[in-house]
Parts: structure tokens; sequence; C-alpha cells
């Protein structure tokens, strides 16, 4: 088996090799001056099983990862699979107006057409798996890995900031050996959300906020706020996919005490790899 790491994944498409015991390739790639995206697996040929790790976002990333398909295949590898650690579009699961694209299940078929397997790493919607028709598909969970991580700071209660992040909080949890609980959050704005004031008992407690997805951080700052009012001695966060738009990192570290995220994206906080949990599904 080999695995070969895009532009976007390099440093969890090596962790993943060293865990399979595979040859890692770094995958060349550049950007042509109009733009264009040129990518290229340096090696004669290629047999057996390959395993390709790049996000499909933003663009460009996606570009590269259907050009590396491609070129995987051209050299004779016999089974592509692709390691999606963040799948772009993910959200765009709906036409939610008239006349809308349904944009993942764009992405599912281009990526499916030259895939045989597909790992995905805690996709938004589960079902976007049930488009795979094609290629069989394995998403993955970052709960354990997160879990294991902070099981060196203290964390004596898991919070979901919503009811839809409930199951993963509770994977944490247990992981944890602690308690679970979630906020109730209403969206006002892309930037903006309330969280409904809740009877949680997270007085004096360490508190560790999970949700799958930072994206501008409104979420983790308004959950961070109701627990500080009620009384919680310090509040940690994580994700799987950190975002982290425009300022949201710097502003984040004013609110919470601790944060950390999977390496499914690369940013200073992504120190939680979900190569263990990637490669059990590769293996399966
Ligand atoms: C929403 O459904 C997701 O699970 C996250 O809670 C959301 O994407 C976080 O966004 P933001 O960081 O912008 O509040």
């Amino acid at each position: 088996m080999i695995v070969i790491g895009g532009s976007a994944s390099t440093n969890l498409a090596k962790d993943l090799a060293s865990k399979l015991n595979a040859e890692y390739v770094q995958a060349t790639t550049k950007t042509f001056p109009d733009g264009e995206t040129y990518a290229r697996i340096e090696r004669e040929a290629l047999r057996g099983e390959v395993v390709i790790v790049q996000n499909s976002y933003p663009n460009d990333k996606l570009i590269e990862l259907l050009l590396l398909q491609d070129a995987a295949i051209g050299l004779g590898a016999e089974k592509v699979t692709c390691v999606i650690p963040y799948f772009g579009y993910a959200r765009q699961d709906e036409r939610f107006n008239r006349g809308e694209p349904l944009s993942a299940k764009v992405m599912v078929d281009h990526i499916q057409m030259n895939a045989d397997k597909v790992v995905l790493v805690d996709i938004h919607s589960p079902e976007i798996m049930e488009w795979f028709k094609k290629a069989k598909v394995y998403d993955v969970h970052a709960a354990p890995c997160v879990g294991d991580y902070f099981k060196e700071y203290g964390v004596d209660l898991v919070l979901a900031p919503d009811e839809g992040a409930l199951r993963r909080a509770g994977w944490t949890a247990e992981r944890l050996g602690v308690d679970w609980d979630y906020l109730v959050k209403t969206r006002l704005s892309g930037t903006h959300v309330h969280m409904t004031p809740k009877n949680i008992d997270a007085k004096d407690r360490k508190v560790l906020i999970v949700d799958d997805i930072i994206s501008t951080g409104g979420t983790i700052v308004a959950a961070t706020e109701e627990l500080k009012r009620l009384g919680a001695r310090s509040v940690m966060a994580a994700c799987t996919h950190g975002l982290f738009v425009g300022n949201a990192l710097d502003n984040l570290k004013k609110y919470v005490d601790k944060l950390a995220c999977a390496n499914t994206l690369e940013s200073e906080v992504s120190q939680i790899s979900v190569a263990p949990e990637v490669a059990k599904a590769i293996l399966q």
C-alpha cells in the first residue's frame, strides 16, 4: 500500500502512512500562471491499493484531488482509496432555494468516478453517504481521538453546543468517562448565535465543548459565555474541522482556556490526529 499526500492534507497523510506501515509519497503540485492546477505522482508505476489523502476544500484542493485520482489510475493503481478529511460543500446537501444545485451530490459524483473506497471524517450530514453508489464509503469519527487527547486536562463535563452535536459529545464523554449535556442554540446570523439559558450543572466544573465544525467561532463564543454564566471553572473547546474563517482563531483564544481540533484541516491548533481511526477504516 502507498499513501499519497495531497497539498491540503500532508500532516495527516504522513501520520497515516506511518500507522499503516505504508510508503509515503508526497504529490507534486503547483499552480500554473493562469490559475490552473498541476498535479503529479512522481513514480514510475503504481500497483495494488493506493491511498490518496486530500481535502476536497477549498476549490483548488478539490481539483487537485480529482487530478491525483486520475494520475494514480494512469500509473496502474488497482484500487484507489480516497481519504477526504474535510469534505467541501457538505453543508450544501439540499436545494434550499429553487434553481440551486445539489452541491454535495455533485462532489460525490465526481469523486466516486475514480475511487473504489472513500473515507470521510465526521461528515456534516450522514445522508451524503447514501449518494456513494459506486465507491464504498466510510465515515470515521474523531471523537475517540478527541477524548484521548483531552484525558490529561481533567475534563468533568462534555457539552454539545446544540442538540445536533449531542451524539458526538456523548462519544467523547464516554471515552473520558464523564457526563455530557447540550445547549439550545438559535442562529441569529452567519456570525452570531444565541444560547437559550438552560439549567446545566456546570458550576465549578471543567467543561469541554465539542462540535464538528468551528467556522466563525460564534457558536463556541456563545456557548462559552453561557457556561461562564453558569459558573464553569474552565471552558475548553474542541472540534473536528477547524475552518477558523477571518480572525476566528485569535478571537476564540480570548474566550476559551484551551482549544484543539483534529488535523483534517491544518492550523496551529490541529493537534489531534485522526490517523488511528482513519487507518482502521482503510484496513476494513
Ligand atoms: C452547525 O451545524 C455546525 O455543527 C457548527 O456548529 C457550525 O458550523 C459552527 O459555526 P460557527 O463557528 O460559525 O458558529
